[in-house]
């Protein structure tokens, strides 16, 4: 047995009911819009928003803010080297940041260039388009039925990829990404085997292959319990994580996850030249290549945390305790995209509230309605954050590490209850402003119930 006890804290209460009928009109029925202190539960992202343990705060204060040569930047590389086992590594001040020094590298003179991933994350997916090229998704058949149990449903298809180039041409596909765990599709886990075969195809059609590392150890924790190679021999969590990382030419890492912090981020490759041309990026867009986009104390406390990351009490008690949110929610009799993933879980918004169609925003009107009757804040990620596709209606309640209990998560299975009984009663809701750019329209847009 291992858990954590507090060494520091802070208070957070629920809002009075009028009041946060009063937070809702005013954020104009968008959760964005909500300032943080009048939420109760906040499940809006796992990004960033964790705690982070004594040993990191410790390491802040050796944080060496050199310009260059910091010698947090060598506890970095140890850290990154040791853990994921890639060689060399450019600190940038998150992961998108990550994102704009890689792609564009490797994508700055690929004219027409189509990028297949098992799903583009938000962020990527803009990278990808912002450096002209096409962003397709290949996801698993299965990956977007929220009622099919199966281990690896955040696998890359090899099938779709090959259709891709049968229709496009090698020659357009400069590069292959794979996102570990599928954060777009209900962070669903990727095996190894199906890694192994991405590297293959990368090969065959002569592409580089990055790995979207965000959740790697939560990934390796799966991996480590439903792939059958690694579930009989009991391995490390840091040894499959080089496992499945040492297929890759390059990872993307965004810290704010698996890196346990608040901030940060870095691009890792043992291709010389690669990090060559990423270091001369990564001047222009983060900083030196020692410091990137961090403080030195945020990269000492980025080393500490990776280390922690893969220590298996660590990972079992954060993937079990989405687990344990996900069997209360179940319990209350909430439909819940299955199996629960590794950091968050996804509630079936469509099955939740059969009577709203997709254009009254079913995914949004749960979300409002769970702030409006619990002060618990979530996302929806269904036919409002993404229009014109044709994904489940799905709202996420992601878990931010190490900061909530168990009685907390049971007030946000009864609050999801308590909604649920409402029925009929709840509203949909329409757009009445929206940003530009559909791609970030959930972000900003506002709405009012029809
Ligand atoms: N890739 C994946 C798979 C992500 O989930 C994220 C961030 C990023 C890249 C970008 O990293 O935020 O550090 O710039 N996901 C967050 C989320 C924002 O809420 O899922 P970043």
């Amino acid at each position: 047995m291992a858990g954590y006890k507090s060494k520091m804290v802070e208070p957070i209460s629920l809002p009075a009911r009028e009041r946060r009928e009063r937070n809702l009109e005013r954020a104009q029925y968008n959760v964005f819009n909500l300032p943080a202190d009048e939420v109760f539960i906040d499940l809006l992202t796992d990004s960033g928003t964790g705690a982070m343990s004594d040993a990191q705060w410790a390491a802040l204060l050796r944080g060496d803010e050199a310009y260059a040569g910091s010698r947090s930047f060598d506890r970095l590389e140890s850290a990154v080297r040791d853990v994921m086992g890639v060689e060399h590594v450019v600190p940038t001040h998150q992961g998108r940041g990550a994102e704009n020094v890689l792609y564009g590298t490797l994508l700055s003179d690929a004219e027409d260039a189509v990028v297949p991933n098992n799903t583009h994350f938000d962020t990527t997916r803009a990278h990808v388009a912002n450096q002209g090229a096409e962003p397709i998704d290949c996801p698993v058949d299965g990956t977007h039925d929220p009622g099919l149990e199966a281990p690896f449903k955040g696998n890359f298809s090899l099938e779709r990829a090959r259709a891709l180039v049968d229709e496009v041409g090698a020659d357009r596909i400069p590069l292959v990404i794979q996102t570990i765990t599928n954060n777009s599709a209900a962070g669903q886990p990727v095996s190894v085997e199906n890694t192994r075969r991405v590297r293959d195809f990368a090969d065959e059609i002569d592409a580089t292959f990055v790995i979207d590392a965000c959740r790697f150890a939560e990934n390796a924790y799966f991996v480590g319990q439903r792939e059958d190679e690694f579930a009989a021999a009991e391995t490390e969590i840091a040894e499959i994580a080089r496992e499945q990382l040492g297929y890759a030419d390059a990872v993307v890492m965004s810290g704010k996850k698996d890196g346990l912090v608040n901030a940060g981020g870095f691009v890792a490759t043992d291709d010389e030249e690669l990090f060559e041309r990423c270091k001369q990026r990564a001047i222009l867009y983060e900083g030196f290549p020692t410091y990137g986009g961090m403080a030195g104390r945020d990269l000492e406390a980025m080393a500490v945390g990776l280390r922690e990351a893969v220590e298996r009490s660590y990972v079992a008690d954060r993937v079990e305790q989405v687990r344990t949110l996900g069997s209360l929610l179940r319990d209350a009799g909430v439909p819940i995209y299955e199996p629960v993933g590794g950091h968050a879980v996804y509630l079936d918004a469509a099955a939740a509230l059969p009577h709203l169609e997709a254009d009254a925003f079913p995914g949004q009107a749960l979300v409002c309605e769970l702030y409006r009757e619990g002060g618990v804040r979530g996302v929806e990620l269904g036919s409002f954050a993404f229009p014109e596709t044709d994904r489940p209606e799905l709202v996420r309640l992601a878990v931010p590490r190490r900061t909530y209990h168990r009685e907390h998560f049971d007030h946000v299975a009864e609050t999801a209850a308590t909604v649920l009984e409402k029925g009929r009663a709840v509203d949909g809701l329409e757009i009445v402003t929206e940003p530009e750019m559909p791609e970030l329209r959930h972000f900003t847009a506002g709405l009012e119930p029809r």
